[in-house]
């Protein structure tokens, strides 16, 4: 079974919010603290979750992505992987396991989960790294907006870099790899910090991703000169360390991906929604804390799973619900349109 949009396009991308609260304050997602919060018994219950997963990897979804907020603030965010990271047990590999069988309801060739990955700011990382990957985490994204404390701390609000410096060390040494780096480049803020970030992506064996601003953040201070292109973000990198495309096709990727010419460790990755729009190959599907479908980014209304799954609908009542809501994706953004009309929550409820 997959889940197929009106536009031809097959979901094969979760991600789910865990939480709408955030322990940073990034100007270009919380520039003035959060919004209204959900109501505590609005939030889906780990079990909730894990049902609600399932359902998903049912229908085809291969990838979920834990996000926020802060995912990380969520008590005992291990035990909710450990639930979900059951989902990646085939049915050959529970047969596998001398008499232990994970997943009883599996058979060899049904559909599974094959990457589980989490955004996170990286606060918690340092102690409990370890703990994620036993759990069953594969790997994590980490946002880190600039390389110098004090630029750090204009950007997020908290004075955190040593800490963020340590989480992807503590990622990389837990093996929650590949470890990837977010960066949102805004002019003026940032974007003398390029070149910088490749040589840390060089030095250290990163994938960097440099992420185009989007009009997502809560306090709506987006303005088009804000935006750093891609092409710009490329030209700045390419002139001090050259790249070479790794594959002519995104698929349905975000990011265009790079190599260092000179065959150096590390990765840079553009992200450029805005200039370079990549919605025709969309797979992305989106869960908020308080179990609302999102089925764009962009999108101005939502779709209440939760009513529906407190509500006592039958597996099958939930799983035509799901293929109606995703029938009815968005084709694209219109943030390049006149007529643009914001999404209905800032990226902090929504988390990337
Ligand atoms: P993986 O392939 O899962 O490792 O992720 P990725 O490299 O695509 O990056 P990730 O999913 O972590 O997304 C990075 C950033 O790209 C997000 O924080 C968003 O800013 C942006 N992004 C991700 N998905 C979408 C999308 O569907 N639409 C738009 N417009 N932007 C997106
Ligand atoms: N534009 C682009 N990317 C954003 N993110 C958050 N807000 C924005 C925005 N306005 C990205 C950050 C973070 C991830 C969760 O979402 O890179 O790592
Ligand atoms: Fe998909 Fe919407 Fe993002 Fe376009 S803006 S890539 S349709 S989620």
């Amino acid at each position: 079974m997959t889940l197929r949009d009106s536009h031809n396009r097959i979901i094969r991308d979760l991600r789910i919010s865990l939480t709408d609260r955030c322990n940073f304050r990034c100007f270009y997602c919380l520039p003035s603290g959060e919004p209204p919060l959900a109501r505590k018994e609005t939030i889906l219950t780990f079990e909730e979750i894990e049902y609600i997963s399932e359902i998903f990897v049912g229908l085809g979804i291969e990838k979920i992505r834990l996000t926020g907020g802060e995912p990380m603030l969520r008590r005992n965010i291990e035990d909710l992987i450990e639930k979900i990271a059951r989902l990646k047990n085939s049915g050959e590999k529970a047969a596998a396991d001398d008499g232990a069988v994970q997943n009883p309801q599996t058979e060899p060739g049904d559909p599974r989960l094959l990457d589980l990955a989490l955004t996170t700011n990286g606060f918690a990382l340092p102690e409990r790294a370890k703990n994620l990957k036993k759990a069953g985490l594969d790997r994590v994204t980490i946002s880190l907006d600039s390389l110098k404390q004090e630029n750090f701390e204009r950007i997020t609000g908290v004075d955190k870099l040593e800490d963020v410096l340590a989480a992807i060390e503590a990622a990389q040494i837990a093996g929650l790899s590949p470890v990837k780096i977010n960066a949102v480049i805004v002019r003026n803020r940032n974007d003398d910090e390029l070149a910088e970030f490749a040589r840390f992506a060089r030095e250290k064996d990163l994938k960097m991703r440099f992420i185009e601003f989007m009009p997502l953040d809560a306090g709506h201070g987006w303005s088009r000169e804000m935006i750093v292109s891609g092409r710009e973000m490329f030209e700045k990198i390419n002139k001090i360390y050259p790249l070479v495309l790794k594959e002519k096709s995104r698929g349905n990727e975000t990011a265009w991906k790079y190599n260092f010419a000179d065959g150096a460790p590390g990765e840079i990755g553009i992200i450029a929604p805005v200039t370079e729009m990549f919605c025709g190959a969309c797979s992305r599907i989106r869960l908020t804390a308080d179990g609302q479908i999102r089925t764009c980014l962009f999108s101005t209304a939502e779709h209440n799973l939760r009513d529906v799954v407190r509500g006592g609908a039958s597996r099958g009542e939930i799983i035509e619900y799901i293929k109606s809501v995703a029938a009815q994706k968005e084709a694209r953004h219109t943030i390049n349109d006149v007529k643009f009309s914001p999404a209905s929550r800032s990226m902090s409820f929504i988390g990337g």
